[in-house]
Order: C-alpha cells, then sequence, then structure tokens
C-alpha cells in the first residue's frame, strides 16, 4: 500500500487484505488490490437517518408507522448509546409524540407526573405549580430508558438500524436523489436516497456538510460546568429542586423512588476526580435551604462527571435534502432541561413535512422546515439561556448581581405572569 508492503496474516485472503484500504495508491500491488477490492453494498431508501440518539429514533418511527422507510446509521453499539446517562424530564410535546410512536406504555408505568417544581435563593424556598398555571404536568422518565424504549419499538417492527457504522459521507445534496457512504465492519456500503436527517447530535457528521459559506453559529460558552452524580439513594424532595446559592447553582433531580441525580455548579477546570463523594454532598447540602439538606439521603456515586455548558445554533436546519435535527443544530445548557424537548420539536415538525410530502406530494412542511423548527428553538434557547443566567453564581457579576438574581425570583414568588 503506497509502495510499502505490510506483513500479512497467516491465510488472509486477498478481499481481507483489501478491505479497509481507502484509497488506490499507484504502486506495483495497487493493480492488484483494485481488482480485488469488496464490492460496494448498495440499496435504496426513502429516508437516510444519521443518528441513533432519541432524534433519530423518533423519527424513524414515526415515519415507519405512515408507510415511510428509513435506514438509521449509528456510529457506537447499540448498547453504548444506552448507557449514557441524560436528561430525563420529557414535556407535553414529546409525550405526544411518544405516543403516537406506540411507545409510551413503560413511561405511563414507570414515569413520574410532576405537577410542579420548586426553586429556593437562600433559606427560601417556592413553588412553580405547571399544572396550575398551563393546565399540563411534565414526566420524569430518564431520556436512556425513551431510548430504549425505541430501540424495543423499532426491532419489534424490523426497522432497519445499522450500528457501528464508520466514516458516514453525505453526497448529492443539491441533486435528485442523495447519497450516504459509510463503512461497517470494514466493508463499504453505500445508500441512495430522497432525503437525509441530520440526527447526529453536535459532534456528528452532518451540519459540517453544510458548506461553511452556508450556515452561520452562534455559540456562548458559559464559565462553568455542571458536576453531576448518580446515587442509589431516595430522592431528597418529589419534585425537582432547583438552587440558587452565593456558593453556586446545585439541582435536585430524581430517576426513579431509589436513584437520584444530583448536580453542583463547578469550575471549567474541575475533574470528577477531584471531588470524593463526601466532598460533593457536603458542597450539595450548603448550596439548599437547611429543612432540605437535613433529610437528604446519602450514598455512594454509581456516576460521576462534569458537562460543560454551552447555547449553540446552527442556521439554517435544512440545506438540498439534508435536513439537521436535534442536537446536530442546537444546544441549551441543560437548566430548564430544554435540550430532549427541543430535539421533540424538531422531529415534529420534520415527521409532519415529510408525511405531507409523501401522502399528498406537497412539499410547503418540508420547505418551511428551517423557518419553523427555528422559531421554536430560538424560544428555547432563550428560556435555557435566562434560566441558567437567573440561577447560576457569576463571580464577575459581583455582590450587586447576587441582589439582581434574588430580586427577580422574588418577583417569580408574588407575579403568575411571571
Ligand atoms: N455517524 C453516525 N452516527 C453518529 C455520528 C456519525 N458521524 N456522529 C454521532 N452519531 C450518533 C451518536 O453516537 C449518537 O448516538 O448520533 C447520535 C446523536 O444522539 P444525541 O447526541 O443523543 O442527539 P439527539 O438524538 O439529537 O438527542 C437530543 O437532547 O437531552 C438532550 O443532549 C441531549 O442527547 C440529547 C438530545
Amino acid at each position: 500500500r503506497n509502495g510499502r508492503l505490510r506483513a500479512a496474516p497467516a491465510g488472509a485472503s486477498m478481499l481481507e487484505l483489501s478491505a479497509g484500504l481507502d484509497h488506490c495508491f499507484t504502486c506495483a500491488l495497487c493493480a492488484e488490490l483494485t481488482i480485488a477490492r469488496p464490492v460496494m453494498s448498495e440499496r435504496t431508501t426513502q429516508i437516510v437517518i444519521i443518528g441513533g440518539g432519541p432524534s433519530g429514533l423518533l423519527l424513524s418511527q414515526l415515519l415507519h408507522k405512515r408507510g415511510i422507510q428509513s435506514v438509521v446509521l449509528e456510529r457506537k453499539s447499540k448498547d453504548y448509546v444506552l448507557s449514557r446517562i441524560r436528561a430525563g424530564v420529557l414535556e407535553r410535546g414529546l409525550l405526544g409524540l411518544m405516543k403516537e410512536a406506540g411507545i409510551g406504555s413503560r413511561m405511563a408505568r414507570e414515569g413520574f407526573a410532576h405537577d410542579g417544581t420548586l426553586i429556593s435563593y437562600g433559606d427560601e424556598m417556592f413553588r412553580i405549580d405547571f399544572k396550575e398555571l398551563t393546565g399540563h404536568s411534565i414526566m420524569v422518565y430518564g431520556q436512556t430508558e425513551v431510548t430504549r424504549d425505541l430501540y424495543d419499538a423499532r426491532e419489534a417492527m424490523g426497522g432497519q438500524i445499522e450500528y457501528n457504522v464508520e466514516d458516514v459521507e453525505i453526497h448529492d445534496l443539491e441533486s435528485n436523489a442523495a447519497t450516504v457512504t459509510y463503512r461497517q465492519d470494514g466493508q463499504p456500503h453505500k445508500i441512495s436516497c430522497d432525503f437525509v436527517a441530520g440526527c447526529d447530535g453536535y459532534h456528528g457528521v452532518s451540519r459540517k456538510t453544510i458548506p461553511s459559506e452556508s450556515r452561520k453559529e452562534y455559540e456562548k460558552l458559559y464559565p462553568f460546568g455542571w458536576l453531576g452524580i448518580l446515587s442509589r439513594t431516595p430522592p431528597v424532595s418529589h419534585e425537582l429542586i432547583y438552587a440558587n446559592s452565593e456558593r453556586g447553582f446545585a439541582l435536585c433531580s430524581m430517576r426513579s423512588e431509589n436513584l437520584s441525580r444530583y448536580y453542583i455548579q463547578c469550575d471549567l477546570s474541575d475533574r470528577p476526580e477531584d471531588w470524593s463523594d463526601a466532598a460533593f454532598w457536603a458542597e450539595l447540602k450548603r448550596r439548599l435551604p437547611p429543612e432540605v439538606a437535613e433529610k437528604m439521603v446519602t450514598g455512594p456515586s454509581i456516576e460521576k462527571s462534569i458537562a460543560p455548558l454551552r447555547s449553540f445554533v446552527s442556521e439554517p436546519m435544512r440545506w438540498g435534502r439534508l435536513f439537521l435535527c436535534g442536537d446536530a443544530a442546537h444546544i441549551v445548557p441543560p437548566t430548564g432541561a430544554k435540550g430532549l424537548n427541543t430535539a421533540a420539536s424538531d422531529v415534529h415538525y420534520l415527521y409532519n413535512g415529510l408525511r405531507q410530502f409523501y401522502e399528498t406530494g406537497d412539499a410547503a412542511g418540508i420547505d418551511g422546515y428551517s423557518e419553523l423548527a427555528l422559531a421554536r428553538v430560538w424560544k428555547a434557547e432563550r428560556f435555557s439561556w435566562w434560566f441558567t443566567s437567573l440561577m447560576h453564581h457569576f463571580p464577575e457579576n459581583g455582590d450587586i448581581g447576587q441582589k439582581f438574581q434574588d430580586a427577580e425570583l422574588d418577583y417569580l414568588v408574588h407575579s403568575e405572569a411571571g
């Protein structure tokens, strides 16, 4: 290869030797290898969905139920995707889509409906009653469980999901049919399709396929992170507690009756190993009202990680035959749990646009996708930025910054409109 010979494992066939070869170089061996190169498998589908996270799986499941074919390409293994600990608060829009996708039954049994949330500042605590104010509750049910239910449903319906794919590339987005190429176990594959849904998260390939001169990215990085732990302990409160303290933000959250998820604002330079469990619990308690701290049940952490906080949007969300969905197009800081719910909003618009296109031939829904989805995305971005700004400690804002926050929280206590 490239003029250099590599030792071949004993008994290797020419096919095995050439698998994984990306380019043909001009060398004596090349001609022979070219002939022996594995044949690229080729197939056709309606939609190629890149990324098997919640956005991609939900879209694929909804489309399948309407008779629209898709193939999902996932870079990791199923076990790896299911081991990621992510958000756990589902809002009304996502709940409706899950029902439509036929995957709501386990959630209805095992999820926890919450009618409100608690907010503390200093020693004060007040409750926002979602049910009374908006007529709707939220559901506490882990994103991992949503993803597991989606995988089960896709498998039960014979959905096509390819795992461990590498080198995904999107081509021909401005022609009559797009193509997506990838490798799996060293073998090259090609799928021709009508459209590509880029559901491959912030680090995916889809967004970067849009030429840089045709997209604009907006980004804000926050000067702190969230240190989170998961522990097999009963949650300190049935409802979530968002805490603003002079020592920094804290969040008491839960996954089930014996599985708690807690977070504290930390320095960006901190590493999870810098924080012993004891140090974490002590700091968490200091940021909560005394009556909450006193009843906190602590225990060993079963997961500990630090996440940076970022606001990010890439516009447009459509380019030629490619549509971006979920984290591929936007990221919110986690305060207020809008990430997964905003991804669901994209899926809603794209699914309905594609349905309209395939069922009636009308392209209005897909043509308006980027504008519609972004209008919603920016509202979620604004909310997440506002709630992050209200609840975290910004040392650069000094004592007056804390006073502004206290006044705004006090306003929320007394204003129904707020
Ligand atoms: N090829 C194929 N798959 C890829 C590629 C690639 N080049 N790059 C990334 N992926 C896969 C990832 O392995 C992941 O499984 O795409 C998937 C993207 O999933 P998520 O990052 O979970 O994004 P999304 O499905 O949009 O989920 C919405 O809401 O609560 C938030 O951030 C949280 O993940 C959550 C998001």
